[in-house]
């Protein structure tokens, strides 16, 4: 089938407006947008490009995923050489580096510098060409890198085409930027977070992790990791290039590039250390780890007279940060027992301080992570911390070993209620197997109630313990049958508090159906996930009999999660905390779009039938878009029943259940609101 011009038209309308909201939300950090908006438009092209293939082109915003893994990475010569900075560690040797360039070249005396931070994480050569990503490198020995191209294209700062606004003038017809790839502390805790739940291995540090996703052969991995990008150099261009990196800054952000926002321009060398020492102080606060400042003489010519020593250019230095690796002793070895059973070793230590806070505990990842550093308690251990991210052991100071540390021996049964731990085939967790196991039961109840999930005040981790260990709460459903008399036994709860929890978690029976869905803990489901169900299937019954086939036609849930849930529902444990949920009264709202706006709001549709000019998918889009509803199933909720040709059984339940029916043409109409079309 060939496109016709509407098509072609609104292809590229989407593409542009994908483009912009691409760059609003990963590179001005400033979103104008819901995802859920912008979910829709990217499905709406995704739609389009899989009917007319002949419209795809390389720098369509679908493109970024879906490429498969490589064998191995073609080498890639870099049009120059990829030079890495020499390090100044405090103030006197950054005077001594200017004082030896001053000597090179007195014009120093007059030159003004650029501070960056220096991010630490892979660096990244792109390639541009007529104004589109052709090809990416890592830095590799600096003379030859690793074609990652396809593993870049996932990554969703990095521009497939430059400028993004095709009004400003073009770009020069070949361009090589340089940058770093990197990964924000939050997202790189979110990351673990998910990877631990899912019993999967998590990542030692955000640098790591970005490296590593960068570096496999499979770009589906490298775009399910949370990348980020920024840029500081151009390494070539054709055409007029800026003669100043404060110009080459402004230029690479006019093309849209994401570049750090907060570089200063300083006068002279004493500016350069008010300059450090302000980044010092935002260290702790940053949403992003640097291990310095990157101090880069402004004139570009004036720098590259200067020449090159050893490894660095000499027009430009890092002034590195003070290390937040400290050493300690590893007192012993916790195991914390997570709301799936996951076992997860830290590191109890002695007390130390880095960076102004002290440190107690650090993570140790999982059991092989202990084996393959060799981590032994008793040791001298490194511990790092950065940001607000709990701090890690990296390894023991092998050095310091006096003989007596103890080899760490693999727990055989769980500490908290003694049942046999299990380690899943291809999982690098261990799990307690006992579903009923006091210590799983205290983070569900801690889970249910947390602020994202059904939000009751006042029940934190150590309430929870409080109740399991009573005895008063076997499931989370039995908060619901607490009075105030249960809880006046227990410790520090007086008449008040015990009212006030009462009638905190009384108030929660009506919370929305996605809160509840998060509050589940169904592993892999987090509060994205919990909305789409909630959104699909209306109630908790419908949920639980989902086909296999019904959760993976919902954007978003894949074969692992669709079994997560199954697996769930299939509980008889499970079912039983459903019954006794709605026995005591849980009634979770029902999650009309409020928000959605357009004719079609507040309605649900279903379809069936073949329709005669849109594809199911074009239809629900076309309703989503217009702040209707789609469902999987009829039921009496339903608006309407959109019948096409040769309809199935849905027809006949919309007839028996009563619910009015619509063709294409009246679901048309009912958007221009021309008419409400009869049934
Ligand atoms: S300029 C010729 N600027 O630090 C100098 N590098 O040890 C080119 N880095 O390999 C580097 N942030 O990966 C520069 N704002 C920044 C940087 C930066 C991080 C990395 C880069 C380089 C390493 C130098």
């Amino acid at each position: 089938m060939g496109a016709d011009e509407n098509v072609r038209a609104r292809v590229e309308w989407l593409r542009k407006e994908i483009r912009k909201h691409n760059y609003h939300y990963y590179v001005l950090n400033a979103p104008l947008i819901s995802d859920y908006e912008y979910d829709q438009l990217l499905r709406e092209l995704q739609a389009l490009e899989a009917e007319y293939p002949g419209l795809v082109t390389p720098d369509s915003p679908t493109q970024r995923i879906g490429a498969e893994p490589v064998e191995a990475f073609e080498r890639v010569p870099h049009p120059a050489p990829m030079l890495s900075l020499s390090n100044a560690y405090n103030d006197e040797e950054v005077r001594a580096w200017y004082e030896r360039i001053v000597k090179l070249d007195p014009r120093v005396r007059e030159a003004e510098f650029v501070v960056e931070p220096k991010l630490d994480g892979l660096t990244v050569v792109l390639h541009y060409e007529q104004g589109l990503f052709v090809r990416g490198a890592t830095r590799g020995d600096g003379e030859v890198g690793e074609d990652i191209t396809a593993n870049l294209r996932t990554v969703r700062s990095l521009p497939l085409r430059i400028p993004l606004d095709p009004e400003k003038p073009p770009a020069p017809s070949r361009l090589v930027v340089r940058g770093e790839a990197i990964i924000f502390l939050k997202d790189f805790e979110e990351l673990n977070r998910r990877l631990e739940e899912a019993g999967e291995r998590t990542y030692v540090n955000p640098r790591n992790t970005a490296a590593g996703s960068l570096r496999q052969l499979d770009p589906a991995l490298a775009a399910s990791r949370p990348i980020r990008l920024f840029c500081y150099a151009i390494v070539e261009a054709e055409g007029e290039v800026p003669r100043t990196q404060w110009e080459v800054l402004q230029r690479l952000r006019a093309l849209g590039f994401p570049v750090v926002d907060d570089v200063s321009l300083e006068k002279d060398l004493e500016g350069v250390l008010a300059a450090y020492r302000r980044w010092l102080e935002r260290r702790e606060t940053l949403p992003y780890e640097a291990d310095g400042v990157v101090i880069k003489i402004n004139d570009l010519a004036l720098s590259e007279s200067l020449g090159v020593v050893g490894k660095g250019p000499r027009g430009a230095i890092a002034y590195k940060f003070p290390a937040q690796v400290v050493t300690t002793q590893l007192l012993d070895i916790g195991l914390n027992i997570g709301r799936t059973g996951v076992i997860t070793p830290y590191a109890i230590l002695e007390p130390v301080e880095v960076g102004g806070v002290t440190v107690r505990q650090a993570t140790l990842h999982n059991f092989d992570y202990i084996a393959e550093k060799d981590i032994r308690v008793g040791d001298r251990v490194y511990i790092k911390r950065a940001g607000d991210v709990i701090p890690y052991v990296i390894g023991p100071v092998a050095e310091a070993r006096k003989g007596d540390e103890k080899p760490f021996r693999h727990p055989e049964r769980c500490p908290a209620c003694g049942e046999r731990l299990e380690k899943l085939e291809g999982e690098v967790a261990v799990y307690c197997v006992n579903a009923a196991c006091p210590a799983q039961l205290v983070r569900n109840i801690e889970h249910f109630a947390s602020r994202g999930a059904m939000d009751i005040e006042g029940l934190g981790i150590k309430v929870a313990e409080l109740l399991v260990r009573e005895g008063l709460v076997r499931d989370v459903a039995d908060l619901y049958r607490l009075k105030k008399e249960d809880l006046l036994s227990l410790e520090g709860f007086g008449e008040k508090r015990a009212e006030n929890l009462v009638s905190a978690i009384q108030a929660t029976k009506d919370r929305p159906l996605s809160r509840l869905i998060t509050a589940l803990g169904i592993r892999n489901v987090g509060a994205t996930v919990a909305a789409e169900l909630a959104r699909n299937f209306v109630s908790l019954e419908r949920l639980a009999q989902a086909s296999r086939e019904e959760l993976e036609s919902i954007e978003g849930i894949g074969p692992i999660v669709a079994q997560a849930i199954l697996d769930w529902f299939a509980s008889p444990a499970n079912r039983r905390i459903l019954e006794k949920l709605a026995e005591y009264g849980v009634q979770p709202q029902e999650e009309t779009s409020a928000a959605a706006e357009g004719p079609l709001a507040g309605m649900t549709f279903v379809l069936t039938g073949t329709l005669p000019t849109l594809t199911r998918q074009e239809a629900a889009e076309l309703i989503t878009r217009h702040g209707g509803r789609v469902a999987s199933s009829v039921s009496r909720r339903t608006t309407y029943v959109v019948v096409g040709d040769s309809p199935g059984s849905k027809a006949r339940r919309a007839e028996e259940l009563g619910v009015s029916k619509l063709d294409e043409v009246g679901l048309r109409a009912l958007i221009e609101g021309r008419s409400e079309p009869a049934s």
